[in-house]
């Protein structure tokens, strides 16, 4: 419809169908035949014609549900406006890809935009025109249960896979019926809450958001992503969902986002809660004035807009502004010309197709991260060595993580199904419960109480360890449960389940060949899992084919390349923890003094295994770097370093570029990752791995809050991981100023 015609049909519409537009609610609410559940819709103040007007429904999915619930609708309106379907399409729908924080170890975003791309796909065939992704909130704090969701602790990797997503899930347009619209979410620094704890208010200095937090989000939105979703927490004391500075300033005139805003569920209603808004309709009217356009899940837009705008608290023009919006998107995906858009009940109904698990199969492959291989233990032969597989991981299928909520983990196979596949002998025991027996966390999605006598315990464990003993090699399968990440699942200790660690203390005392899997939402604590294992590998949740990539990767038909994208502490209690922390006077390794400086007495500073960290079946040397062109001249230099695989199999290396600016106006970090590169290099081979750096990415937001190129030294390293000492310096003898998001 042309932009004039979806004015005329907004300018027909009564103040009450503008407001239910504003509106979304879950699928929850409506019964079976379309009609409003009385109670669900009652606590969100609608009535039962209301329903049938509203915008937008959530978490309602397949495509027999929505076809029946939007032709409903429409029978019921003289003229109808087709509903919006969002879902939370987070890492995959039906074929599930490794969770967010998996997938930035790949350090590969034509991957990740190629699985964002295969779930929009699978995700339209079911009805769904929008998903709540990608979330990219920087995290560098692992007490916080939703790490899981972003890409990590790093802005630029950060930044890199926003735009692989929304790249992903809108394909060139959202015209194409089997593309969704993305929402970069949650606006903004939800990443950082107070001590970890889930929904706590982020306290950032406007230099820390400018500089590390926004850019992931200014990168979403030069993307061209559709929605953004506002954030639960407060910042700087201010709730976001009703933060004027952040939704109209920042987001719209600064980063010159054009789409749709969505509150985050329930949260205009908690304004009442945090004590920032009398009744729903001071909430409605601070988050409307403050530039939200749809409200997810409450009832303060429904049941209060109409009279705010009457009364003159809420413009005219600012309603409109928002109902628009709605009505644009509507038309933008092409629904009012087909509100079946992308709906493929036989697709979407089908046997998961193989090109789907192939996809996630490498991308499982690509996020597996090996943290040790003493003694080359790995790879496995298939053949040969009596193997036990030992380890509540080594017989799940609970593999997705706690977001895939519209998959079939039927789809998944376990461990021990996959080596089987490949026809490799091990015995398998499960040795323990995944927790403590009567564990049990409140409100989660999948139970986590598994009943057991003290007696069955200890024999479960007693055969373990006495398999281990008679194994050559034990493949042990360890880790948090499902439901210890995600949302509302922070944690104050990060080590395994107290019940693995002794599982892992005794299987370790009888057999020293040990290789140990860690599966978790986040980074966790492996002091003592780190020291007894030969070879460690990260697993994460590693999704459909994520069993199928593990045994790959242990038995080397897949060489590991995955690199951390989120530090490994010694202990929560150095959390956050990142690599690219602000310069202080009294760094260890720079300041002269033994006592005065800045780390901690009773454990190191730095992590265990650090951002950018990850072996591989081969190993890869590097040369000097060099500098090519001349930044001020050409507007940009390319750094150049030759890498040489020096071991003995074909490997992937990501090579990764860290730059500091030697003396600016403010406080840098000591290094920050501005480019990476992936170099697949047979042995004795050796490639260039070039970079390019940009004013964009070279520059920093000055005392003013304004970005800035600064003259001055800087230096470039290049090399394996964060802590790479090889570098090269160069100068830039102009300074600039910069237009605000120029990140890139
Ligand atoms: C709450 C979560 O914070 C958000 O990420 C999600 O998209 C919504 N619920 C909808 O499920």
């Amino acid at each position: 419809m042309e932009e004039q015609a979806l004015r005329s049909r907004m300018a027909r519409m009564s103040l009450e169908e503008k407001v239910l537009q504003l509106v979304q609610v879950a699928g929850g609410t409506f019964s079976g035949d379309g009609s409003l559940e009385t109670g669900p819709a009652a606590a969100l103040g609608l009535s039962g014609e209301q329903g049938n007007k509203v915008g937008s429904v959530l978490s309602l999915v397949g495509a027999e549900a929505t076809e029946a619930l939007q032709n409903k609708l429409a029978q019921e309106q003289p003229e109808p406006i087709p509903l919006l379907f969002m879902a939370d399409v987070i890492n995959g729908y039906r074929t599930v890809f490794p969770i967010p924080l998996a997938q930035g170890c790949s350090f590969h975003p034509e991957l990740v935009r190629d699985c964002a791309q295969m779930a929009a796909k699978e995700a339209s065939w079911a009805g769904i025109h929008c998903t709540f992704s990608p979330m990219v909130d920087l995290c560098r704090d692992a007490r916080w249960g939703r790490c899981m969701e972003s890409t990590g602790e790093d802005v630029y990797l950060n930044s890199r896979m926003a735009s692989a997503m929304v790249e992903g899930y809108q394909g060139a347009g959202l015209q194409n019926p089997e593309s969704l619209a993305a929402c970069v979410k949650h606006f903004a620094g939800y990443g950082a809450p107070t001590g970890g704890r889930e929904y706590t208010g982020a306290e950032l200095s406007e230099h820390t958001l400018r500089q590390s937090h926004l850019p992931a989000y200014a990168s979403g939105v030069q993307s061209g992503a559709a929605m953004a979703m506002s954030a639960f927490n407060g910042l700087d004391g201010i709730p976001c969902t009703g933060n004027k500075k952040l939704l109209t300033e920042i987001l719209r005139e600064e980063m010159g986002f054009d789409g749709l805003t969505i509150s985050d569920w329930g949260a205009v209603e908690e304004l009442i809660k945090m004590g920032v808004a009398r009744d729903g309709a001071q909430a409605a009217e601070e988050a409307l004035n403050a530039g939200l356009d749809m409200e997810m899940m409450s009832g303060a837009f429904a049941g209060n807009l109409q009279e705010l705008v009457r009364a003159g608290k809420v413009s005219q023009q600012r309603l409109d502004q928002a109902v628009y919006r709605v009505l644009r998107l509507k038309n933008d995906l092409g629904l009012f010309e087909n509100p079946s858009r992308g709906r493929n009940p036989e697709k979407d109904t089908a046997p998961m197709p193989q090109a789907h698990r192939e996809l996630a199969r490498r991308m499982a492959e690509e996020s597996l991260v090996l943290l040790e291989n003493r003694g080359q233990l790995l790879p496995l032969p298939k053949q040969g060595k009596k193997i036990a597989l030992i380890g509540p991981y080594g017989n799940t299928r609970e593999l997705n993580g706690s977001w895939s909520i519209f998959a079939d983990t039927q789809d998944n196979q376990t461990l021990t199904q996959a080596m089987e596949q490949a026809g490799i002998a091990h015995t398998y025991l499960p040795g323990c419960p995944m927790l403590i027996p009567g564990t049990c966390f409140p409100g989660r999605m999948a139970p986590t109480r598994e009943d057991m006598t003290a007696q069955e315990q200890a024999e479960m464990l007693r055969q373990a360890v006495e398999a281990a003993r008679q194994a050559d090699i034990v493949i042990l399968a360890l880790g948090e449960h499902m439901e210890q990440s995600g949302e509302a699942a922070s944690t104050a200790r990060m080590e395994l389940p107290t019940v693995q660690q002794e599982l892992l203390r005794q299987v370790a005392a009888v057999n020293p060949n040990l290789v140990t899997l860690i599966f978790s939402g986040r980074p966790l604590v492996l002091g003592e899992v780190a020291d007894t294992a030969k070879a460690l590998l990260q697993c994460w949740l590693p999704g459909t084919e994520g069993a199928a990539a593990i045994r790959n990767v242990l038995f080397g038909d897949a060489v590991p390349c995955g690199k951390l994208s989120m530090s490994f502490p010694y202990t929560a209690a150095q959390e956050p923890i990142w690599y690219s922390d602000l310069r202080n006077g009294r760094m260890r390794d720079a300041f002269p003094s033994v006592r005065y400086i800045s780390g901690y007495l009773d454990c190191p500073d730095v992590p265990r295994y650090p951002f950018g960290f990850g072996l591989s079946y081969t190993s890869f040397s590097y040369g000097t770097p060099e500098i090519l062109g001349d930044l001020d001249r050409e507007g940009e230099i390319t750094v150049r370093c030759p890498v040489t695989n020096v071991g003995n199999c074909t490997g992937t290396e990501i090579a990764q570029l860290y730059v500091s600016d030697q003396v600016a106006t403010v406080i840098c970090p000591a290094r920050e990752l501005k480019g990476f590169r992936r170099l697949t290099l047979a042995p004795g081979q050796t490639a260039m791995a070039e970079f390019i750096l940009t004013p964009g990415l070279l520059s920093l937001v000055d005392r003013s809050g304004n970005r800035v190129l600064e003259p001055g030294a800087f230096t470039a390293w290049v090399g394996g991981d964060s802590r790479t000492q090889n570098s090269v310096e160069f100068t830039c003898r102009k300074g600039r100023a910069l237009p605000k998001w120029s990140i890139h």
